[in-house]
């Protein structure tokens, strides 16, 4: 800052150190950097400065003003420094500040977020049928799906020439006589043959797995599915003890109302057969434009009849001493129908916007 007047004068002495102060104060105030800041304050205060200059100048002034001249110019110097330091904090408080955001880690960011999976519905309907004959005091019991022939078929009295023997229907990967000759078993049953050679009656299991059968796929076939087995196995086990096992399983699955009734069917393994309808839970039979039944007041649900004396036979069991009943359901089509899904073909599309429906 160049002295513009001569500083020995009071008069402009005072003049121009306000001036000076006013100016420096706003350059300081401006200034927005350290650097800046010193540049600042060297020139206004330092050596060189005209505070500089006034003070060298203050031992020309006649005594009586010097006093007060040297504590004015001790006033502005101060007040400028104390403007440079206040700014120097202030730009030191902003440069922190910017430093610690460039630097922040943001601890509660969830970077890694795995999402906690869930049952399959199909395996969720297949823990809630178990469930409901476990609480009957029904075992829980599994066999293999690369399966003897002689176990699918034979032993479940099923003849050489049945029409599901065919590789139309049946999947085979190896070819030979009954006992060797392997496939992919085509319903659970041979669960059944396997476990009454193992165990003495009374038998009274449930046999959840998956079946595998030659089919294509459309909305209500998939060539593996899922079937849940039932076999009761006892001294005096009746078709009675049958339906009302039944009745009770669809009152707990789709709810205490639910009706059964049993049409005459025919199975190779079961003598007499049936097939058991559950009235349907979404109607209750009220409705021909029903969506679960589609008018019909029924769903198909089980395949089932009392086990045919042959298959106690080939297990080694004695037909006049022992009777018994056994059943066969879908796992698909009871989803289906307790969810209205319109197509088997969803629960192996593996689209989450369709698996998310179904928490468990
Ligand atoms: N296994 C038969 C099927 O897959 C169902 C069934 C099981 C029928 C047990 C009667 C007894 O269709």
């Amino acid at each position: 800052m160049e002295p513009t007047t001569n500083l020995t004068d009071p008069m402009n002495l005072t003049e121009t150190l306000q001036t000076l102060q006013a100016t420096v104060i706003g350059q300081v105030e401006a200034a927005d950097a350290v650097a800046e800041l010193d540049a600042i304050e060297t020139a206004a205060v330092g050596r060189e400065s005209p505070i500089g200059e006034a003070r060298r100048g203050l031992g020309k002034m006649p005594a009586e003003e010097r006093r007060d001249a040297g504590r004015m110019i001790n006033e502005v110097a101060k007040a400028i420094e104390a403007a440079v330091a206040e700014r120097r904090e202030a730009l030191a408080g902003q440069a922190r500040a910017a430093a610690i955001a460039a630097e922040a880690i943001d601890v509660t960011v969830d970077y890694l977020s795995i999402p906690s999976g869930r049952l399959h519905v199909i395996q969720q309907v297949v823990d809630e049928v178990c469930d409901i004959f476990v609480g009957l005091g029904y075992h829980i019991a599994e066999g293999p799906e690369a399966e003897l022939a002689w176990y699918n078929f034979d032993a479940l009295n099923t003849p050489p020439d049945h029409p599901g023997r065919l590789e139309s229907d049946t999947m085979y990967l190896d070819y030979g006589k009954p006992e060797d000759e392997l496939l992919l078993r085509a319903h659970t049953s041979p669960v059944q043959a396997r476990y009454m050679e193992e165990h003495e009656p009374p038998v009274f299991i449930v046999a959840p797995g998956k079946a595998y059968r030659n089919d294509t796929i459309d909305a209500t076939h998939l060539p593996v599915f899922h079937q849940i087995e039932g076999l009761a196995v006892d001294e005096a086990i009746t078709f009675s003890d049958l339906k009302g096992t039944l009745a009770e399983f669809a009152r707990q699955f789709f709810g205490t109302d639910t009706r059964v009734r049993l049409r005459p069917h025919y199975f190779p393994f079961t003598e007499p057969s049936a097939e058991l309808d559950v009235s349907c839970f979404n109607c209750d039979g009220g409705s021909s434009s029903c969506r679960v039944c589609k008018g019909v007041g029924w769903l198909e649900m089980v395949g089932c009849g009392m086990v045919d004396p042959h298959v106690f036979e080939a297990v080694g069991y004695d037909p006049e001493s022992v009777t018994g009943f056994a059943f066969g359901m879908g796992v698909e089509r009871l989803a289906m129908d307790r969810h209205g899904i319109d197509s088997i073909r969803h629960f192996v599309d593996n689209d989450v916007r369709f698996l998310n429906q179904f928490p468990g």
